[in-house]
């Protein structure tokens, strides 16, 4: 084949390869750049307030735990390496995918732990039993129309924001020794109720 006719014949495959390999094209776009950029800035829950969010949490080894926004999936791998749970962690930004694939694997929770790079607000949370959320109040606020496909009884722990308008069960506050600060886990249960209905 000469060289101008082997130029064709690629260009020509490039054009063609959407419509013959649309699975190659699906598998890509999960680990490609995002089109959209995160809602807020990462910053990760300090391990000692992640302790009490998982004690806040009545997590059973059986339940299905997710992190909307999960960083480097900090909260997920210690929630499956204390109760052998499994655990969903979903990011858009592909630094904190990478980093939480390299928490799974040198934590060795493989078998608990899914790292999802997907825009939480599309995400379908009906496998869910807890939720834990350190999102901007706007954030948990815009996620209420899919927290009602939570099962009844499934649990939410909030970091320092509270989902606005819904009430919760309980509020809990933790001097953290790693940053000095004080923090504050909001416990909601699900069916969600307003602030007029509790
Ligand atoms: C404040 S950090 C919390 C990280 C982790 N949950 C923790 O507590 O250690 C919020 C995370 O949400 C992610 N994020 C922001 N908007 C998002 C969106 N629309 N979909 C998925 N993740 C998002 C950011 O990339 C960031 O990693």
């Amino acid at each position: 084949m000469c060289r101008t006719t082997a130029i064709v014949v690629a260009a020509l495959s490039l054009l063609l390869l959407p419509a013959v390999s649309p699975a190659l094209y699906a598998a890509d776009a999960h680990t490609a750049e995002p089109d959209k950029t995160p809602d807020c800035v990462y910053v990760g829950t300090p391990y000692d307030v992640i302790d009490k969010m998982l004690d806040v949490a009545d997590i059973k080894q059986d339940n299905v735990v997710y992190d909307l926004g999960c960083g480097d999936g900090r909260i997920i791998v210690a929630a499956a390496k204390r109760f052998g749970c499994h655990g969903v962690g979903y990011d858009i930004d592909p630094q904190r995918i990478r980093e939480s694939l390299e928490n799974v694997r040198k934590e060795r929770v493989e078998k608990l732990v899914e790292i999802k790079q997907e825009d939480i607000f599309t995400v379908d949370l009906s496998r869910a039993n807890v939720l834990m959320l350190y999102l901007l109040p706007e954030m948990n606020a815009r996620l209420i129309p899919q927290f009602k496909q939570l099962k009844p009884g499934s649990q939410i722990v909030t970091h320092n924001y509270t989902i606005e308008g819904i009430a919760y069960e309980k509020s809990f506050s933790v001097k953290s020794l790693e940053d000095g600060d004080k923090h504050t886990l909001f416990l909601y249960v699900a069916p969600l109720k307003t602030e007029e209905e509790k």
